[in-house]
C-alpha cells in the first residue's frame, strides 16, 4: 500500500464542490421556513433630508402584501453597533439608497409591487457627495481603517524631497469601487415560540452577525443561531451583517412569520460598502543610483456622514520601501454618501497602485529597470518600526517572476514594440499584505471509529476553508485527511472570527491545530480504546494571539503583466499576467492558486473596466448593476500564472502561513498600467484605463 501523502500543502480537492455545482449546497436565500414570507426593502430616493409621509393604504391593498413597515411601526432597536444597522428608526435620510421602508408579501413578486405602490414624499435638502481635494470639509482623521495612525512622519521629507536629484511628483485617482459577489446580500429570520431568533445569512462571520443581532435587538447570544454555510463570496462587504439583516429579523418580528429577504443588486452599492474614492499625492525623491531618499504620500478620501471610515492607503508605503525620510497622510471628508468599507485589499488595493506607478515612474527617470530599482530599495528592517521582517520574500518574488515572466527580453523603450496596429508593452509592480490574526475557539471530537469531527465557526465564502482546516487538523493529528470532518458556518459552534483581512485560515485554523494537538496526545496517553462517546477537546488562542509579534509581518508578491493596446480604438487587452507571492506555507496548492488568480482578476477589473461615477446632482454612483458596472469577463481575463516561493517563516502560528485572499489584487493595476505606458509612452494616473482616456 501507498504511504498517504502528508495533509498540509497537498493540492486536496474542495470539499463542497460538488454540492456547489450540482446546487444542493444551500446559500442564506435558499432557505424556506413553511410560512415564509418574502420582504423588499424601499431605498430613498433623496440624496438628503428626511421622510415626510409614507402611504401605505394602496400597497396594504395589494394580494399577498402583508405588511409595510416604515420608521414609524417598524421595532424599535437599541443602538446597533455600526450606524448602518439602524434602519426604519426614525425619518432621517443620510444618503440615496437608505432604506426608508420594508414591504413584506406571499412572494417576491408582490413585495416588489407592494414597494412600487408605497407612495413616498419627503424634505430634501441639499446634499454635498463630490469629493474634491480642496473640500472645505476636509480634515485628519486620529485613526485610519485598521487602527493605524492617520499620519506618520519620519525625518525631514520635505527637504529630503526638493534636494533630491531625481524627483517624482505625481497624482493618482482612484474612483468609488463597488463589491459585486456572485451571492447578492440575503437574510431568512425567524423567531420561535420561546423568542430564538434564527436567521441564515450571507456573511464572511456569522459570529459577528450573531453579536451584531444581540445589539441591535437587546437579547441574549443565546438566543440567537445565525447560519452561513455556504456564502458566493464578499470581498468585504460581508464582513459586517448590512441592513437586510436586521430588516428580516425586524420583519419577522413584526409579522410573526419567517422572512427572507435578497438584495436586489441594484440595491447593494447604497448599503454593502465601496471602496472609497482615493485621490494620491506622491512624491519619491532618489539619488543618481535610484536610492530613494525621500517618500511622501497623502490620501485624499471621503466618508458618510453616519460613520467614519477612512482608507488606509497610505499604510503600505509605511513598510515597502527603505527612506531615510518618509511621510504618509490621510484627510477625509464627510459627504452624503453611502457609508464606505471593506474591499479586498482595503488601504492597499488603491494605495499600491498609486505608489507602484510612482516608481515605475522613478525608474523611467533613472533610466533603469524597474524590478532593479525595487530590489535596490528592498529595506532591511521594516522602515515605519525598525522591527525585523519575519520574512521578507519581494526581491525573491521580483526575480522568479521576472525570469518566469521572460522579463528581461524587454526592450525598455516605450512605445516600440507594434504588431500591426497594436503596440505591445510589458509591465511589473510589487504586493504587499500585512499578517493578521485574530483570537479563534475549536473543538475536536475522536470518535470509537477513528474518524474525527471539527468544529468551529468558519465560513466558506468560495476560498475551501472546510477543506483546508480538514488538512490542518489531519496534519496535527497525525491522520488521514479522509477521517475528519469539519463542521463550519454556524454560531451554536465555538466561537471564532470572520472571513476577512486574509486572516482566517491562520486564525481558525491556529485553534483547529490546538485542539486537534492536546486531543491526540489525550489519544496518546489513554491506555484503552477512546470510550463509546468519543473524547472531545475545546480549545482556543487568545492567549496565543494576545501579544503583538516582535517581527514584522507580512506577505509580498510581484506582478507581471503583458498588453495590447489599441492605436486607433485605446482598447486594452492584457495578454498574460503572473503573479508571483511569498505567503509563508502554501497549506492547499489547489485552493491558494485559485484565491490567487482571484485576486489579480479583480485587479484586472479595477485596472481596465471597473468605474463608479459620483452624479453630483443625482447625489449618488451612477453605476449600480452589472450591465453598468463591469466586472471583468472571461473574454478579459487571459491565461493568468499564479506562482509562489517556499517561504520557512517561524514566527507567524503552528502551519506557516499567511493569509492569500487579498495579496493577489494588491498591485495588479499598477502591473497592467505600467505596460501600458510601456506600450504607449502614455502615463495614464486615473483608473480606469479606459479606451476614452488613451486617444
Ligand atoms: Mo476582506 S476586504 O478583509 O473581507
Amino acid at each position: 500500500m501507498s504511504q498517504a501523502p502528508p495533509p498540509l500543502g497537498t493540492p486536496v480537492v474542495r470539499r463542497e464542490g460538488r454540492d456547489k455545482v450540482t446546487g444542493t449546497a444551500r446559500y442564506a436565500a435558499e432557505h424556506t421556513p413553511p410560512g415564509c414570507l418574502y420582504g423588499r426593502p424601499v431605498p430613498a430616493t433623496i440624496a438628503r433630508g428626511r421622510v415626510d409621509a409614507i402611504r401605505a393604504e394602496e400597497a396594504l391593498a395589494l394580494p399577498g402584501v402583508h405588511a409595510v413597515l416604515t420608521h414609524e411601526n417598524a421595532p424599535r432597536l437599541k443602538e446597533p453597533d455600526d450606524p448602518i444597522l439602524a434602519v426604519l428608526q426614525n425619518d432621517r435620510v443620510p444618503h440615496r439608497g437608505w432604506p426608508v421602508a420594508l414591504v413584506v408579501a406571499d412572494t417576491p413578486e408582490g413585495a416588489r409591487a407592494g414597494a412600487e405602490s408605497l407612495r413616498i414624499t419627503y424634505e430634501s435638502a441639499g446634499h454635498d457627495v463630490l469629493l474634491t481635494e480642496d473640500h472645505p470639509g476636509l480634515y485628519t482623521p486620529e485613526t485610519v481603517n485598521g487602527d493605524y495612525p492617520a499620519v506618520r512622519e519620519r525625518g525631514d521629507t520635505d527637504r529630503a524631497f526638493v534636494t533630491a536629484p531625481v524627483q517624482i511628483d505625481a497624482t493618482y485617482t482612484v474612483g468609488a469601487l463597488h463589491n459585486h459577489p456572485m451571492e447578492p446580500h440575503a437574510t431568512t429570520a425567524q423567531w420561535d415560540e420561546n423568542g430564538h431568533l434564527t436567521v441564515h445569512d450571507s456573511s464572511q462571520g456569522s459570529t459577528k452577525v450573531r453579536d451584531s443581532l444581540v445589539t441591535a435587538f437587546g437579547i441574549r447570544p443565546q438566543q440567537i443561531t445565525a447560519v452561513s454555510e455556504h456564502v458566493g463570496g464578499g470581498f468585504g462587504s460581508k464582513g459586517t451583517p448590512r441592513p437586510q439583516t436586521v430588516l428580516a429579523a425586524m420583519a419577522a418580528r413584526h409579522t410573526g412569520r419567517p422572512v427572507k429577504i435578497a438584495l436586489p443588486r441594484r440595491q447593494m452599492a447604497a448599503v454593502v460598502g465601496h471602496r472609497a474614492p482615493t485621490v494620491q499625492h506622491v512624491r519619491l525623491g532618489a539619488d543618481l543610483d535610484g536610492i530613494l531618499t525621500a517618500i511622501d504620500h497623502e490620501i485624499i478620501t471621503h466618508t458618510s456622514t453616519i460613520k467614519e471610515f477612512v482608507e488606509q492607503a497610505a499604510v503600505p508605503t509605511r513598510i515597502m520601501y527603505g527612506s531615510a525620510t518618509s511621510r504618509t497622510t490621510h484627510r477625509v471628508v464627510a459627504l452624503d454618501v453611502p457609508s464606505p468599507s471593506w474591499m479586498r485589499a482595503p488601504g492597499e488595493a488603491p494605495g499600491m497602485y498609486a505608489l507602484e506607478s510612482a516608481m515605475d515612474e522613478l525608474a523611467s527617470a533613472l533610466g533603469m529597470d524597474p524590478v532593479e530599482l525595487r530590489i535596490r530599495n528592498d529595506p532591511a528592517n521594516e522602515p515605519d518600526s525598525g522591527r525585523a521582517f519575519s520574512s521578507r520574500g519581494l526581491a525573491a518574488c521580483l526575480e522568479k517572476g521576472a525570469a518566469r515572466f521572460g522579463w528581461y527580453d524587454r526592450d525598455p523603450r516605450p512605445a516600440i514594440r507594434e504588431e500591426g496596429p497594436l503596440l505591445l508593452g510589458t509591465g511589473v509592480a510589487a504586493a504587499t499584505y500585512p499578517v493578521y490574526i485574530a483570537p479563534s475557539s475549536a473543538s475536536a471530537h475522536a470518535a470509537p471509529d477513528g474518524s474525527y469531527r471539527i468544529r468551529v465557526n468558519a465560513t466558506d465564502i468560495g476560498t475551501g476553508a472546510r477543506t483546508v482546516l480538514a488538512q490542518i487538523a489531519a496534519e496535527a493529528l497525525g491522520a488521514p485527511v479522509e477521517n475528519v470532518r469539519t463542521d463550519i458556518g454556524s454560531s451554536e459552534l465555538p466561537d471564532a472570527p470572520l472571513a476577512g483581512g486574509s486572516a482566517g485560515t491562520a486564525s481558525w485554523g491556529w485553534s483547529v491545530h490546538k485542539a486537534c494537538t492536546l486531543l491526540r496526545r489525550q489519544l496518546d496517553e489513554r491506555a484503552g480504546p477512546v470510550p463509546a462517546d468519543g473524547l472531545t477537546v475545546t480549545a482556543d488562542t487568545q492567549q496565543e494571539t494576545a501579544e503583538e509579534s516582535p517581527y514584522a509581518r507580512h506577505a509580498f508578491g510581484a506582478h507581471f503583466a503583458e498588453v495590447a493596446v489599441h492605436s486607433r480604438t485605446g482598447e486594452v487587452r492584457l495578454r498574460r499576467m503572473l503573479g508571483v507571492f511569498a505567503a509563508g506555507r502554501i497549506l492547499n496548492p489547489r485552493t491558494a492558486r485559485s484565491q490567487f488568480i482571484g485576486g489579480m482578476t479583480m485587479g484586472i477589473g479595477m485596472a481596465l473596466t471597473e468605474a463608479s461615477t459620483m452624479d453630483p446632482v443625482f447625489g449618488d454612483f451612477t453605476e449600480s448593476d452589472l450591465a453598468s458596472y463591469h466586472v471583468p469577463a472571461c473574454a478579459d481575463v487571459p491565461e493568468i500564472e499564479a506562482h509562489w516561493i517556499d517561504e520557512e517563516d517561524p514566527h507567524l502560528n503552528p502551519m506557516g502561513s499567511k493569509g492569500i485572499g487579498e495579496i493577489g489584487i494588491v498591485g495588479a493595476a499598477a502591473a497592467v498600467g505600467n505596460a501600458v505606458r510601456h506600450a504607449t509612452g502614455i502615463r495614464l494616473r486615473s483608473l480606469p484605463l479606459t479606451p476614452d482616456t488613451l486617444l
